[in-house]
């Protein structure tokens, strides 16, 4: 009971610091690294920008329009929808669903497929971790 308490307790400091999982900041961190030799004078990602690479619209891998609103809501705390099939999909945001990003290999397996859907490409480094700012902040 006592260290079930604990736990939630430093679980509940976690989210509202919205820090990542160690296991999570090791990915940031690397792709820090990354985005540091992409592009000169980078210093952090930043979740404004983030909110851009979420919310802009483009013709993506079907030619049709989409941003990764179209399936995930603009509103990050509320369930979205796959528009190909029509599933419903569990809230995005951290502060509404503690499982999002919580396992680097299935954050690596979506971006690397969403990204794909969306911009026909893979992200970059900073792309990621600026749309992983503003997926962990939006509240
Ligand atoms: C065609 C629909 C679709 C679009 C567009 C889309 N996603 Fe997703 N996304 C999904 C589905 C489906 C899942 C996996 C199901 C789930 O986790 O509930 C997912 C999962 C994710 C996850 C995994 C989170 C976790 O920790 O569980 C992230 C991160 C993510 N998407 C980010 C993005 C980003 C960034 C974009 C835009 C580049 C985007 N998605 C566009 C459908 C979409």
């Amino acid at each position: 009971m006592k260290k079930s308490f604990l736990l939630l307790f430093a679980f509940t400091l976690t989210v509202n610091a919205k820090g990542f999982n160690p296991q999570m900041q090791q990915y940031i961190n690397q792709l820090k690294s990354q985005a540091q030799k992409e592009k000169s004078g980078f210093t952090d990602f930043n979740a404004k920008r983030g909110q851009k690479i979420f919310t802009s619209v483009h013709i993506g891998k079907r030619g049709k329009n989409i941003s990764c609103s179209s399936c995930h809501s603009i509103n990050l705390q509320q369930t979205g929808k796959n528009i190909h099939t029509g599933k419903l999909i569990k809230p995005l945001s951290p502060f509404a669903n503690t499982k999002r990003l919580s396992k680097v290999k299935d954050v690596k397996k979506w971006l690397r497929r969403n990204f794909n859907d969306v911009y026909k490409r893979e992200g970059s480094a900073m792309e990621k971790g600026d749309v992983l700012y503003y997926i962990n902040s939006a509240k």
